[in-house]
């Protein structure tokens, strides 16, 4: 059978299929082509290899069907097909080859493809699935009307097991492609635009530029976009309040933070702008957060708090333990923040940010500690960067801290 796609590669996505390796990996920014390569790839197996059986697999079914399918029936041509069986995720091609899609994030939808005898398979988003699937599939390669072949494409997420595979153990068996977003030719314009303008530092390296990253540094590992961004629009609150964080070269920040009636916090809108002094900060909070019942602000800026109490907003200095460092404070707060984003019993965390708080968003993925020099233990405070709306965030859940021991008392 002989026949051509719609698809002409570019020049990463022809490295990843012109490579012979028995497991080779497309490990690449976000919509740099990935699920695109890896059907084309399936395809092609597909048809070079008449009677092959195969398998597609994606983390969840939701992006199996959404992403994974969608991409490999938009490039499959229609005349190739002898029979598609939705119900049991198979399609059959006119040479008699098949593939099955199985969703692979958990143990039980692992093992279910622990008894079949593979020609080749493909994982995509290969990061956000366990090594066991890894290894499962590794042993299913030894149906002999395939390759014998297993690829995988995906955005990398830090040093996992497809870095120590593909970069760090360097086996022979193995090639590792990696592209950036901005490779791609075929992306609109603004959408690159776009991702350059939202993604920074660390974020931007793994989402855009497909780079292992290290994530040890970061002050808060527990955030994630997908369980902590959220549309915070039709919440109730049952108070409002902010953390102000002074500033003139370096923005000044406001975090306005929700409560709803399970104590849940949400930052629910930012301010951050360079430039700006804190009378025009106080002037800009009287006429903007009617909504705000009570500001907290870095206690070491007195002048700046005098600025909002003078325009009648109840404004105050976050308070330490008495006799408390400020090195203790800080860490303290830091941990109080962090045991918010990790889920309570029900399964959700006690703190949420809007999406539209971009700033806040990329300060919770940017905030680090210093590189650890060798032997030294981390024991320093946070870099002075990306720290201000974090520092808010902070006063203004400290206040509530103070208020919740006050009212046990
Ligand atoms: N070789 C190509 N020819 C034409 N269009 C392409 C090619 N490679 C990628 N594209 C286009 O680029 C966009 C992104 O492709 P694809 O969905 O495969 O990327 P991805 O890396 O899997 O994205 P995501 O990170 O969202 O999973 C799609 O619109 C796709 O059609
Ligand atoms: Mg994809």
């Amino acid at each position: 059978m002989k026949l051509e796609l719609d698809y002409e590669p570019y020049s990463k996505q022809l490295e990843f299929h012109n490579s012979p390796k028995k497991f080779k990996a497309f490990v690449a920014g976000l919509g740099s082509g990935k699920t695109m390569a890896g059907s084309v790839e399936a395809i092609k197996t597909m048809i070079e290899c008449p009677g092959s059986f195969g398998a597609i697999l994606a983390p969840t079914f939701p992006m199996l069907r959404d992403s994974t399918i969608r991409t490999f029936l938009q490039l499959l041509p229609q005349s190739l097909i002898k029979n598609y069986g939705r119900m049991e995720q198979k399609i059959i091609l006119i040479n008699g080859s098949e593939v099955i899609f199985r969703p692979c994030d958990d143990p039980t939808t692992i093992d279910r493809i622990r008894n079949i005898n593979l020609g080749w398979w493909w994982i995509d988003e290969g990061s956000l699935v366990p090594e066991y699937a890894f290894k499962v599939l590794v042993g299913r390669l030894r149906n002999k009307t395939g390759p014998l072949k297993g690829w995988v494409t995906t955005t990398p997420k830090g040093f996992n097991w497809i870095w120590e595979r593909w970069e760090k153990e360097k086996n022979p068996n193995y090639h590792l492609v990696r592209a950036a977003t901005t490779e791609n030719p075929y992306l609109p314009e603004d959408y690159v635009k776009t991702m350059k303008r939202e993604y920074t530092g660390v974020f931007a390296k793994q989402e855009i530029y497909g780079e292992f990253v290290g994530y040890e540094g970061v002050v808060y590992p527990e955030f994630n976009r997908l369980t902590h961004v959220i549309d915070a629009a039709k919440i109730k609150f049952s108070e409002i309040i902010a953390g102000v964080d002074f500033g003139f070269t370096n923005p000044s920040a406001i975090a306005i933070i929700g409560f709803d009636y399970d104590g849940r916090a949400y930052v629910i809108r930012e301010f951050y702008q360079t430039h700006i002094t804190d009378t025009e900060l106080a002037k800009w909070s009287k006429e903007n957060l009617k909504e705000v019942r009570r500001f907290i602000a870095d206690s070491a800026n007195p002048s700046g708090i005098q600025e909002f109490k003078n325009m009648n907003m109840n404004c105050k200095g976050v308070v330490k333990q008495s006799g408390e460092k400020e090195k203790s404070f800080v860490e303290a707060g830091i941990k109080r923040i962090a045991s918010r984003l990790q889920s309570a019993d029900d399964g959700r965390p006690r703190l949420f940010v809007d999406k539209s708080c971009v700033n806040t968003i990329m300060e919770f993925e940017n905030y680090r500690y210093p590189e650890t020099k060798e032997e030294h233990p981390m024991k320093e405070l946070p870099l002075k960067i990306h720290d201000h709306l974090m520092d808010a965030i902070r006063y203004a859940l400290e206040e509530k801290r103070h208020k919740f021991v006050m009212a046990f008392a």
